[in-house]
């Protein structure tokens, strides 16, 4: 499974690259406004910084408002992806993106059908949000399972990239069902690091090392 860090954050994005946690990132609107300042710099940063996909979220209503965007977007680095909403100008794009080769992320998808046209329009990856399904008391991981027979039942070759990750459990579950990828939030990565048996092992070991060598 690869992991993708969902995140604008410079400092998460070199953290998790140091531990060989991370082959991409996807950015959003959202992820961007909360770094701040000029977000056209951060994202040249992002780039730079990440030998791995990158999705940038195009803004615009139309597909040719959001063509235009990928245009501009696509600049930013070769590993770029266009992210799209999950509309039917959404659909529109991923298919004249597809046919051009671009690599495109469908977002915002919360049921099964939506699934199947982004696979049809060609997204490269299809993300279902599966933190916002489980709040509203639907099942994020019902969601990914069907996605992913509907996929192999028919060949479609878009990755299943599991986001709106709250959890370990988001990506745990994910990967046992066999999602390409998880976009995950940097907090939920250092979740996933931690063990009591691990501490208390450690501690063990170390002391009884001092007791062997006096050190
Ligand atoms: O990157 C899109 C998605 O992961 C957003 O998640 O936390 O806003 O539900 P969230």
């Amino acid at each position: 499974m690869e992991f993708f860090l969902d995140t604008a954050n410079i400092d998460e994005i070199r953290a998790a690259k140091s531990q060989g946690l991370m082959d991409g990132v996807t950015t959003n609107p959202t992820l961007l406004a909360r770094e701040g300042g000029d977000w056209r710099k951060q994202a040249a940063i992002i780039c730079m910084e990440v030998d791995g996909p990158v999705s940038l979220e195009v803004v615009g209503k139309t597909a040719a408002e959001m063509l235009m965007e990928a245009e501009y977007l696509t600049k930013f680095g070769n590993h770029v992806v266009i992210k799209l909403p999950m509309t039917t100008e959404g659909l529109i794009a991923c298919k004249t993106l597809t046919d051009k080769g671009v690599k495109t992320n469908v977002t915002l998808v919360f049921s099964p059908m939506q699934a199947l046209l982004a696979a049809k329009a060609g997204a490269t990856y299809v993300s279902p949000f599966v933190g916002r399904l489980d709040a509203l008391s639907h099942s994020g991981m019902e969601l990914i399972k069907q996605i992913r027979t509907i996929y192999d039942n028919y060949g479609f070759k878009s990755k299943i990239l599991v986001a709106s990750v709250r959890n370990p459990m988001h990506v745990l579950d994910g990967a046992l069902i066999g999602a390409d990828v998880a976009t995950i939030p940097y907090s939920v990565i250092e979740q996933f690091v931690k063990h009591p048996l691990t501490d208390s092992g450690l501690a063990a070991f170390s002391a009884d090392w001092t007791q062997l060598t006096g050190k």
